[in-house]
């Protein structure tokens, strides 16, 4: 079938658009940074209705992937009202031009941010949602924009993600993984906030790609927390790291920062009952690829 994906040329959209490829469906990616996978490729902002709804009137896609966002939660604290228009505005600019299309199904990337800290892991997707970024609150709004309005219109599948790492990642975004790994290959130490109890849950970008090309594949109506189920504190991360790496580094700690959540880690029995999805790629494997394409 026609998928278009907004943000196909970020690091989980390129990922989602290789597995569609692969799965034979016909790919068009709308992205501000160009195309990674040689896939039809349209340079629009998301924000620009009028040129986004140009697209899907060309183009006539059956299904949408929706995840063109900014995805900087310090970026929202600075700035709210940008947040709220790229990551709401957006949104609403790409589901307007899927009501105005007949596009019957979108698939929305949400976060764990959408929880803040009221929730007791392991985090069910009834726990309390209680956003406390800007960021957070903006994730939480589009899914209501879904679940509460559009769904007349075409059926959603929302994600929300746990800490997804894999290739392509940037370390500037301040994801973990890409930042030890950068530190490990490069400088010969990393730099930990607080003591490294803190847990999250971490999935490879390859798995949450499946997932996604599952759920677009599917027609029913629903919200799922998608990560891998395994609580893993930054020390463990550490401990892993240094299983795999033959030179040593130092580890740095740093004051904790104010306002994260010590410990986030999802029940996934949602998303393996309904998509009979798991997690294939384990947290050694991925780290030990990551390693591997740093040394190359
Ligand atoms: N990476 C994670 O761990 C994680 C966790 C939870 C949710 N998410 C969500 O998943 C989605 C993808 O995240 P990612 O990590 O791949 O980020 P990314 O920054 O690598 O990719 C986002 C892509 O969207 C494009 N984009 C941004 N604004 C745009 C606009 N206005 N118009 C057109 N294109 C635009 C960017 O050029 C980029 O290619 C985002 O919605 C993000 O909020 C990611």
């Amino acid at each position: 079938m026609k998928v278009l994906v907004t943000g196909g040329s970020g690091f989980i959209g390129a990922a989602t658009v290789s597995a569609l490829l692969a799965r034979g469906h016909d790919v068009v990616n709308v992205d501000l940074q160009p195309a990674v996978h040689g896939e039809k490729y349209y340079a629009v902002d998301v924000t620009d209705s009028d040129a986004l709804q140009a697209v899907f009137q060309e183009e006539r896609p059956q299904r949408v992937v929706h995840l063109a966002a900014h995805i900087s939660v310090p970026a929202s604290v600075a700035n709210p009202q940008m947040d709220m228009e790229q990551n709401i505005g957006g949104s609403l600019s790409v589901f307007e031009a899927c009501r105005k299309f007949g596009v019957d199904r979108v698939l929305f990337a949400s976060s764990a941010a959408v929880y803040g800290d009221a929730a007791t892991p392991p985090i069910g997707e009834d726990a309390p949602v209680v956003p406390m970024s800007p960021y957070g609150i903006s994730k939480r709004s589009v899914e209501q924009y879904l679940i509460g309005f559009y769904k007349q219109w075409f059926s959603y599948a929302i994600f929300r993600y746990g800490n997804v790492y894999g290739p392509r990642q940037s370390a500037e975004g301040g994801a973990v993984i890409a930042k030890f790994i950068e530190g490990v290959t490069r400088h010969g130490r990393i730099e930990v906030y607080g003591d490294g109890t803190q847990v999250r849950d971490f999935v490879h970008v390859e798995d949450v790609a499946r997932a996604n090309a599952l759920a677009i594949e599917q027609d029913g109506s629903f919200l799922l927390n998608l990560g891998s189920g395994i609580p893993v504190s930054v020390n463990d991360l550490i401990d892993v790291l240094r299983s795999l790496v033959s030179t040593s580094f130092e580890v740095v700690q740093k004051p904790p920062r104010p306002g994260d959540i010590h410990s986030s880690y999802y029940d996934v029995t949602g998303v393996k009952n309904i998509l009979q999805w798991a997690p294939k790629i384990s947290l050694s494997t991925g780290l030990e690829q990551l390693l591997r394409r740093a040394a190359q």
